[in-house]
């Protein structure tokens, strides 16, 4: 006889059930509690920006090299926005502009200036929780201005960090605007800035991306990093710890995501301003993401190429459908698919991942899917940065010092299978580099 029949039986049979139910409902009651106050503002944000998480404990902003950058490599300071706050912001030196300083004991910040009129820069925008100081974001520092000798600029959102204020949505977008428009008054230029976003940076930097495209002003890629579509499909989707789905139960109550939907203050919804964002676009996503999982990313990248494809008219009743609407339909759905297979090239490499990419026009859309990577390391793997820095002209010298290697391409691979890494002309002819030199 097993133990669990044994207390079963010494208890009287019902107690256990009683107490299984008794705990499922206190379970259930914690849970519609947790759900009911996403609808109060206050936990909406908290819950959303997780700003309050400030990682590292009691950060020392003014001193970079505690959390791994070298020394007197980073300026710390504050940006000023439109409607004055004050955000919390790191500037942190190519590793080319770094080296040629007489380091480490020369103070970064009278060398910005010029750092930033002879490299690219990445303006960074971070995911949510915690700050500019954490390890993985400093990481993605240390290594993208080594390997692809950007400068960067991560700043800290309102009531982030040492930042005041409190985050909104369009307090976030202000806050990329005052980052963007300080890089220009240092004498940068929109074709010199990388916006790259991470997670809720995603949403921050797609639409800074359209903001400026709606401006008609050129920057040189947005690169996408662990996206969503959508705060409302995050919620959707979001496992907490990987395992236990956060909205998904609520899916069985009818007009309950109506609810969830209506209630949702800051939406994020990246999907819709798809077709502001007019400049070169790349968006990456690792399948073991358990926080956001790839499937937000396929939904973006299809959102890109969507313009391009024939329609498909849904059956308005698809349990009755004649032979002949059932034959239209799937047709659609064929040509649709050849089209897609027509525009889109693929490349696979077999450790590392998938690159898709299609031209629209002038510019490019690349979707890279990682195998490796989880939410917060893609933008570290080598991989990734060296398909950002070929892409987007990092490498190569933009002084008439054309003694730089050139990358070496994988070997085993066609080089028309590394199409999508090829940059486009004009970058090359701003910084007066021949192209095959840097091929
Ligand atoms: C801006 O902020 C400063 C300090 O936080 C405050 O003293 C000043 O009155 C504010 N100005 C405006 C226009 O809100
Ligand atoms: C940075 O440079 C300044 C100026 O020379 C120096 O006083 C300071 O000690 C340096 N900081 C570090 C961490 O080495």
């Amino acid at each position: 006889m097993s133990s669990t029949t044994d207390i079963v039986a010494s208890s009287g049979g019902t107690s256990l059930f009683s107490k299984v139910r008794t705990t499922f409902a206190v379970l259930g009651g914690v849970y519609v509690l947790a759900v009911g106050l996403l609808a109060v503002p206050y936990f909406q944000s908290h819950t959303i920006y997780l700003n309050a998480i400030r990682l590292p404990l009691f950060a020392n902003f003014d001193a970079p090299e505690k959390y791994g950058l070298a020394l007197n490599k980073t300026h710390n300071f504050k940006i000023h926005t439109s409607d004055n706050e004050t955000l919390g912001s790191w500037f942190i030196l190519a590793e080319s502009i770094y080296q040629s300083l007489p380091t480490p004991y020369t103070l970064p910040q009278p060398h910005i200036a010029n750092a930033i009129q002879s490299r690219p820069t990445i303006l960074f925008f971070h995911g949510n929780a915690a700050t500019r100081a954490f390890h993985a974001r400093v990481q993605h520092y240390s290594s993208l201005t080594a390997r692809l000798d950007v400068n960067m600029l991560a700043i800290d959102y309102r009531g982030f960090a040492e930042s005041s204020g409190t985050p909104t949505e369009e307090g976030l977008i202000r806050d990329a605007r005052a980052a963007w428009e300080w890089l220009l008054s240092q004498g940068a230029k929109g074709e010199d800035i990388i916006i790259m976003g991470h997670s809720l940076g995603t949403g921050v930097s797609a639409r800074l991306a359209a903001q400026l495209s709606d401006e008609g002003l050129k920057y040189r890629a947005v690169v996408l990093m662990s996206p969503f579509s959508s705060i409302e499909e995050v919620l959707k989707t979001y496992n907490v710890m990987g395992t236990i789905p956060l909205i998904k139960p609520l899916t069985m109550i009818p007009y309950a995501m109506n609810f969830v939907s209506w209630v949702l203050v800051h939406k994020f919804d990246t999907l819709s301003v798809v077709p502001r964002i007019k400049g070169e676009v790349l968006i990456a996503h690792a399948v073991n993401d358990w926080d956001i999982p790839y499937t937000h990313s396929e939904v973006l990248f299809n959102a890109f190429l969507e313009s391009h494809l024939p329609s498909v008219e849904l059956p308005s009743n698809p349990a009755a459908l004649s032979k002949e609407q059932w034959s239209r339909f799937t047709n659609q759905i064929t040509a649709r698919n050849a089209k897609m297979d027509e525009i889109v090239d693929t490349t696979n490499f077999p450790y590392f991942g998938t690159v898709k990419r299609f031209s629209e026009g002038e510019r490019d859309i690349v979707f890279v899917k990682t195998l490796e990577g989880s939410h917060d390391y893609i933008g570290v793997q080598e991989g990734l940065q060296d398909i950002v820095g070929r892409k987007y002209g990092l490498f190569g010298s933009t002084s008439s010092d054309s003694s730089t290697p050139a990358p070496v391409t994988p070997s085993g691979l066609a080089a028309d299978n590394l199409d999508f890494m090829k940059p486009r002309k004009e970058l090359f002819d701003e910084f007066k580099l021949p192209l095959e030199e840097a091929m």
